[in-house]
């Protein structure tokens, strides 16, 4: 037998989990964190395995029990739950207040006004204050015992709070899962390789019903409170029953208000829309409720729906409409979006068309085909998208769908590296979708430093068509510019005067202003050291191109694919014809780098790049570099508000370079 103090702790450890519970779930201003939680949750554990005759069945301990044995047993509703008319229009609405305000002969009439909580509704039976059922609605006259699956849910007391608690009482309301937890669950399924849930709602309907309760136990639901079954024993308006639900321990929305007549019913709904994007659960509309329980009864019942209440509905987040065909979109990057074309569907309040597939691998993972029956998803502002097909109505004939291999825009040859997710096009110099990108790029000061040419002037140098790919920068005249908007004679000129300075780039800069994925300024260096020119880069199978420093697989196989494309060898060809030539390099294959022995320290913040950044950089070509100053530094490099390591290096009389010195530097060797 347990001591006098062992049980006096089991009942405080008790009081305290409850408390801490009622403070979480109910007034959602928990006073300690979760692992503190947890350490008081095992040590009432601890002292339970010690002591079995002081486990009671409404202990914090005991949420996860047996399963039941031969699946759900079905019971009967002593009160039935009932539905709710529905309505769309502000004009039911109106019209459901006026019948009101008609058959109880009042001018003004007080409403309840709730969330649409989207989940699973439940009715949860206490006798003597403890929980003993809990019920999914069914036909609406029984349900399901799904008891020991509802214990697991910890914002459901097993207990009422308080001392005075009516000797049965039965609560209805809404169990659901959170859009955070529901994500989480998909994920951790994806991982698994199990089937996901399509959404919040299926995932909390599937949860409940799980027949092993330890399952319901680790998935993450929730419980929110909208009435009792009968109004024995509690206030005489609907919005202090659910006050008086709270205080029972209960969690109730925070988004009830009481409001008063049409415009208030209306100015609720458009507010709680408004506010539906931003919640952690799925509403799908709000519910009005006659405040007044005598009202309530003075109206009665239709059918099987209350005539004191309505669910005024918002549009739907999801509906079935057909693919017409899956198209391809080409971006600034080249990045190519399968773009889904949909027979017009009204969904999210907007009527869409067009629906995004993002790639391919989502394609295959969806298996989504042209022709296809599919659910279209419109949540706020966000784009809408193609959630999944619905396979079985699929006909007989249909085809996978895939990637063209010929860019829609230019039809050069479309990349689809290993590994990534993304297919690109080729042809970026010549490919209209990513011209004004390309041509930036190739202009910038990184790359052929073209003094004047900034993005204004390349956007309508595009748009006037003047301009379509690089080589044609080198063929404008004076005239043709300065007939362009904020240009003049002199502007027009010193452009000219620039071109003709970006003549004669060293081979890094040009491989560089080329914009081949992920060759990056360093890399440039690289490959242009080791082969010296660029018709002997263009000539370099993948295996010769894994052999420069600095460049792997999927590098390699973007060079090899760039040198492929004719569109690009003919890019190649005309900067040559417009008179661009590189200076030659001296051919390094191997060996030492440009800066083997060389140490550099880095200082202060850069600019152009973070000093991790610049770090790799330079190591990339041999260089080490240290975090402090010494005789042996060779060089340090400042940035903004370097600080102490730049006074040593003056007092050592190390030499400094600041970030355009570096640029020359990475950009030279
Ligand atoms: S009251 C007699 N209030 O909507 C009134 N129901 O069509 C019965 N629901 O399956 C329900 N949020 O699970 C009520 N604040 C709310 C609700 C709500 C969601 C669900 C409920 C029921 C359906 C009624």
């Amino acid at each position: 037998m347990a001591d006098q103090a062992t049980r006096q702790r089991v009942d405080v450890l008790r009081r305290e989990l409850n408390d801490h519970n009622y403070r979480y779930y109910v007034l959602d201003d928990p006073t300690i964190p979760d692992a503190e939680y947890d350490r008081l949750l095992s040590e009432l554990e601890t002292l339970e395995e010690k002591h079995p005759d002081l486990v009671t069945s409404d202990s914090p301990t005991q949420r996860v029990g047996a399963a039941p044995a031969a699946g759900f047993e079905t019971v009967a509703h002593q009160v039935p739950m009932l539905s709710l008319a529905n309505a769309f229009a502000d004009d039911d609405v109106r019209e459901f207040d006026r019948r009101i305000r008609e058959q109880l002969d009042r001018e003004v009439i007080e409403y309840a006004a709730e969330p649409k909580l989207d989940g699973v509704a439940i009715a949860l039976r206490y006798e003597r204050g403890e929980l003993v059922l809990g019920a999914t609605r069914g036909d609406g006259r029984s349900g399901e015992n799904v008891t020991s699956n509802v214990r697991t849910i910890r914002a459901i007391p097993l207990r009422l709070r308080g001392a005075d608690v009516p000797s049965v009482l039965e609560v209805r309301g809404e169990i659901f899962m959170t859009r955070s937890g529901f994500a989480a669950l998909n994920q951790g399924l994806t991982e698994a390789g199990d089937k996901t849930f399509v959404n919040p709602r299926n995932a909390a309907a599937g949860s409940l019903r799980q027949l092993d309760p330890d399952v319901t136990a680790r998935r993450p639901l929730h419980f929110y409170c909208y009435g009792a079954a009968t109004s024995d024993g509690l206030p005489q308006r609907h919005s202090d029953i659910l006050d008086a639900l709270r205080e029972f321990g209960f969690p109730v929305s925070n988004q009830v208000e009481r409001v008063q007549g049409a415009d208030g019913l209306l100015d609720y709904h458009r507010r709680t829309l408004a506010d539906r994007d931003g919640l952690d659960y799925d509403i799908d509309g709000v519910v009005y409720k006659l405040d007044d329980l005598d009202q309530q009864r003075e109206m009665g019942f239709v059918s099987r729906a209350p005539r004191w209440a309505l669910a005024h509905k918002f549009p739907a987040q999801e509906e079935i409409t057909r693919l017409l065909d899956i198209e391809v979109q080409v971006g600034r990057t080249g990045a190519l979006t399968p773009v889904a074309r949909l027979k017009p569907v009204f969904v999210g309040g907007v009527t869409v068309t067009n629906a995004t597939l993002h790639n391919l691998d989502e394609i295959r993972r969806k298996d989504v085909r042209p022709g296809d029956q599919v659910v279209v998803r419109r949540a706020g502002d966000v784009i809408p998208e193609v959630v999944r097909s619905m396979v079985e109505q699929r006909p007989a004939d249909s085809r996978p769908w895939t990637m063209p291999e010929q860019c829609p825009a230019c039809g050069s040859a479309v990349e689809q590296v290993e590994g990534e997710a993304v297919a690109r096009c080729t042809g970026g110099l010549v490919c209209p979708a990513q011209r004004m990108r390309a041509l930036e790029h190739f202009a910038s000061r990184t790359a052929m430093d073209i003094d004047g040419l900034g993005t204004r002037l390349i956007e309508q140098l595009v748009e006037r068509d003047l301009v379509k790919s690089p080589a044609d920068l080198f063929r404008l005249d004076v005239p043709t510019l300065a007939g362009l908007e904020r240009m003049a004679e002199k502007s027009a000129s010193n452009l000219v005067e620039a071109l003709d300075k970006a003549r004669q780039p060293s081979l890094a800069r040009l491989l560089f202003a080329l914009g081949i994925r992920e060759v990056g300024g360093v890399t440039a260096a690289n490959l242009a050291r080791y082969f010296g020119s660029l018709e002997r880069l263009a000539e370099a199978s993948i295996e010769d191109l894994t052999a420069v420093p600095d460049v792997g697989p999927v590098v390699a196989e973007h060079v090899h694919n760039f040198f492929n494309e004719p569109h690009n060898l003919e890019v190649i060809r005309a900067l040559s014809e417009a008179g661009v030539k590189y200076r030659p390099e001296q051919v390094q294959q191997g060996g030492e780098l440009p800066l083997t022995g060389k140490t550099y320290v880095l200082t202060g913040a850069l600019e152009s790049r973070t000093r991790s950044e610049a770090k790799a950089a330079l190591e990339a070509l041999g260089a080490k570099v240290t975090s402090s100053v010494s005789k042996k530094t060779t060089t340090v490099i400042a940035g903004s508000d370097p600080g102490s390591k730049l006074e040593k290096a003056e007092s050592l009389g190390v030499p400094v370079l600041d970030e355009s010195g570096l640029d020359e530097l990475l950009g030279s060797v």
